[in-house]
């Protein structure tokens, strides 16, 4: 095993999200979110699955920070269930679901875990979908509002503040393929680009709002990357990578960090633009204190021919994991390079890097998971690798906690540091939750 050495005060932690974990969807003035619904929706999510009990952590609370204890973490990444806060989306807030999350921030600091808090992971207000959702430009008024009532309560002990997880997912995921709630389909890129831009102008606008309620607070937002390389040496294998990564990573970065979406891709999508009006580029890109990277694979593509849909991602030989991502350490390194390259931002947290195999528990109580292992020991010489090289990353979130609603794959693919038993609700420290401990002790 390589010795993984990393700077004094690196912040290590897990991270979750709240539909993913909490369950008790429909307790203490919960409102209902778009993931319930489209949940609920028959054939959706496999086997029927839904976040209705999850993990029970809004009921095991205490005991999952006793599980973090012992992964000698000293940073914890969960979200908000903006539901939970206002059940309508806005208007007459829920006290109960507020003093859920002050509680958590409570307990967590008390055991000398920092929070750091995604105000959206994905499960919006049904009655905003019903509005439009993120289609709606009037959202980000409301997600303004919710941002600052959160703020306001727990703003005096979180410092560090994460507005959205992964855009790409919800955009296009979510309004154009329709694998992802709201679960909206479309021929045409419209919708995503509308949603996405929206979503940016609500992240945009709630910077200054965080800072003001959170005084000396770190804010940032988490993207999803996929590193693209051309699967040949062809030119138009390289010119749909280009396209791909304009797509995927560009069209979320430029925006954040250049004041514009990138020209070969409002060329490519001018038909399709959402409503820019004077002013959004230069709110959207709120200068941030931290960058969140999510990585877990890397994209191979080829070209199509197709004018609008250009590339498309191969399946190189290798190794994969349950989600049939590719196992690819080194695009971690290069990602990291790249984004201290050309967008150069102060601090980078990887929020997310982690695997899904099938674990099995064996009747003692163990989960012998050797190839998560590796793939996290790969990724952390990769970010130590990165470090060396002069970026600034500043901490690094396994996802996940525990195994989890996997979306779209239900409970059929487990993430976590810890094995879940959905049945009795116990939880069982893998293999590579103890060799994670182990890592974090000796740094
Ligand atoms: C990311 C999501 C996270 C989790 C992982 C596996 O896209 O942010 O909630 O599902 O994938």
């Amino acid at each position: 095993m390589t010795v993984l050495k990393f700077p004094q005060g690196f912040t290590w932690g897990t991270a979750t999200a709240s539909y993913q974990i909490e369950g008790a969807a429909q307790e203490d003035g919960r409102g209902v979110s778009i993931w319930d619904t489209f949940a609920h929706t028959p054939s959706k999510i496999v086997n029927g699955d839904s976040g209705d009990v999850a993990c029970n952590h809004y009921h095991l609370t205490k005991q999952d920070i006793q599980l973090m204890k012992a992964l000698n973490v000293n940073a914890y990444r969960f979200s908000i269930a903006w539901p939970r806060i206002f059940p309508q989306g806005r208007g007459v807030l829920n006290e109960v679901g507020l003093d859920f999350y002050s509680r958590l921030v409570d307990d967590l600091l008390e055991a000398g875990i920092t929070p750091y808090v995604t105000l959206y992971h994905w499960d919006l207000p049904q009655s905003l979908q019903d509005e439009g959702g993120w289609l709606r430009r009037g959202i980000a008024d409301d997600f303004v509002a919710y941002a600052d009532t959160v703020s306001q309560a727990l703003g005096d002990r979180v410092k560090h503040w994460i507005t959205f997880n992964e855009p790409w997912c919800i955009a296009w995921l979510g309004y154009m393929i329709g694998v992802h709630a709201p679960g909206l389909t479309s021929d045409t890129p419209r919708q995503a680009l509308a949603a996405t831009h929206h979503l940016y102008l609500a992240h945009g606008m709630s910077v200054p709002v965080l800072r003001r309620n959170s005084p000396d607070a770190q804010v940032g937002i988490t993207l999803n990357f996929s590193p693209a390389e051309p699967a040949t040496t062809k030119p138009d294998d390289q010119e749909a990578t280009i396209t791909y990564d304009g797509w995927y990573n560009r069209w979320y970065l430029d925006p954040l960090y250049r004041k514009e979406y990138p020209a070969d891709m409002l060329a490519l999508y001018h038909a399709y633009l959402p409503d820019i009006q004077p002013g959004d580029m230069e709110t959207i890109a709120a200068p941030l204190d931290f960058l969140g990277v999510n990585y877990y694979s890397r994209a191979v593509i080829k070209a199509t021919g197709e004018p609008m849909l250009p590339f498309q991602q191969t399946h190189p030989e290798g190794e994969y994991t349950e989600m049939d991502w590719e196992v690819y350490p080194l695009g971690l390194y290069n990602l990291l390079k790249r984004l201290h390259s050309d967008y150069n931002p102060p601090a980078i947290y990887i929020t997310e890097n982690g695997a899904a195999f099938k674990d099995v528990l064996t009747p003692d109580g163990k989960v012998h998971d050797e190839r998560r292992i590796v793939y996290f020991e790969g990724h952390l010489e990769k970010v130590q690798h990165a470090i060396n090289d002069g970026v600034p990353v500043k901490g690094y979130f396994a996802w996940s906690l525990m195994d989890n609603f996997e979306w779209a794959e239900g409970y059929t693919k487990r993430f976590g540091l810890y094995y879940v038993d959905y049945e009795t609700q116990k939880r069982y420290l893998k293999d590579s939750g103890a060799y994670y401990a182990s890592v974090v002790a000796a740094n």
